[in-house]
């Protein structure tokens, strides 16, 4: 059996903003910004929403899979910024693009979203439940952003990737001997660091109890809790997934890491020993799109064509929860 991604899609809001904007709104600099994480410019909504961006990201992964909605069997969206709460981004994306025979839920585990979305389409494609799945990250994190707050307005932005997965009964072996297609995943979550980063909903309000409004209802970050969990536990669940196929860091073409800053991928590299020219960056134009980077990502790669078949691809995403983890795939 070989379960495969086989169309990629992404759609970005058309408003840019850049460090130089951000100069504008609180006490910071663009070389501040670009040494300490990498990033120059994000995109930020100027209507765009979610399930917007999500649907226009499928069309385009369907597309290049060749397949049209109402063939796709099992919607996942992975988000923490939804425009509703009912009903879940994943039935609006059905409805938006017409996939009449899907069954459609979201998933949140922040900027591993994806990750995990794309581990539990693996999970229902390979047990035979399902045969294809959309697996989708959309956020608009810009409504959840503090702008007064330098320490995280500077980070985030808007966006969207899709990634259309199939399941074939016989297994695909590439030229140069890999099978295709999902090889492992390694997840973990570590709940007791939640508060590192994390963004309250409503506040308990009833009929019952007098309101009670959130104190901060925006992203709260300890940036450099987050900065030590990544650069620690990253390579080692990469490591761990590694060990577990039986591979080497060297049998890796691309490491395909969540964009959340520049220094923390270096770590990464370095702490693997890998070349850092395999680990595909793009935040410096979009910056922090938590569950969206790695599609985004792995479509823009794969559209302009670096990635080849055969070739090998980690992806890893870790963010609040606290969330991480590493799947190993050939293309
Ligand atoms: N512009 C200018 N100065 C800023 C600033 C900004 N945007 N944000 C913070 N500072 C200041 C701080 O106030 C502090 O000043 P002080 O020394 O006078 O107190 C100084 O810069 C250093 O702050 P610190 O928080 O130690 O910076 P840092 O090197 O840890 O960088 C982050 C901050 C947020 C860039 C970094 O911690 C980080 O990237 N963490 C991971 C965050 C992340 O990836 N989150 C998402 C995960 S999915």
């Amino acid at each position: 059996m070989t379960i495969q991604i086989t169309g990629t899609g992404s759609a970005l809001p058309e408003k840019i903003v850049t460090n130089f904007d951000l100069e504008k709104l609180v006490e910071t600099s663009d070389e501040w910004i670009q040494k300490r994480t990498g990033i120059a410019e994000r995109r930020i909504s100027a209507g765009e929403t979610v399930s917007s961006l999500a649907a226009d990201a499928c069309r385009k992964a369907l597309e290049m899979a060749g397949k049209r909605a109402d063939e796709v069997d099992l919607i996942l969206v992975a988000t923490c910024s939804p425009e509703l709460l009912l009903p879940c981004c994943a039935c609006q994306v059905q409805e938006m693009i017409g996939a009449s025979c899907a069954v459609a839920f979201d998933l949140n585990a922040a900027c591993s979203g994806f990750l995990f979305a794309l581990n539990t389409a693996y999970a229902y494609l390979h047990t035979g439940i399902y045969h294809n799945a959309l697996v989708v990250g959309s956020e608009v994190l810009s409504k959840l952003v503090d702008w007064k707050d330098r320490g995280t307005c500077i980070l985030f932005g808007d966006g969207a990737g899709a990634a259309f997965v199939e399941a074939s009964a016989e297994d695909i072996v590439r030229d140069n001997g890999r099978r295709a297609g999902m090889e492992c995943m390694v997840q973990g979550s570590d709940g007791t660091k939640g508060m590192v980063l994390s963004c309250a909903e409503r506040a308990g309000n009833n009929a019952f109890i007098p309101e009670n409004p959130p104190e901060n209802p925006y992203i709260h970050m300890d940036g450099q809790e987050v900065y030590k969990f990544a650069t620690k536990q990253v390579p080692a669940c990469i490591q761990d997934a590694l060990d577990r196929a039986g591979l080497a860091v060297d049998d890796v073409d691309w490491f395909m890491l969540h964009q959340a800053n520049v220094r923390i991928i270096e770590s990464v590299a370095k702490r693997l020993r890998a070349d850092i020219a395999r680990f595909p960056m793009n935040i410096h134009k979009i910056g922090n799109m938590s569950s969206a980077t790695i599609p985004v990502l792995l479509d823009e790669w794969n559209r302009k064509g670096s990635i080849k078949t055969g070739d090998r691809l980690v992806l890893s995403g870790f963010g609040a929860g606290l969330t991480y983890g590493a799947s190993i795939l050939v293309w």
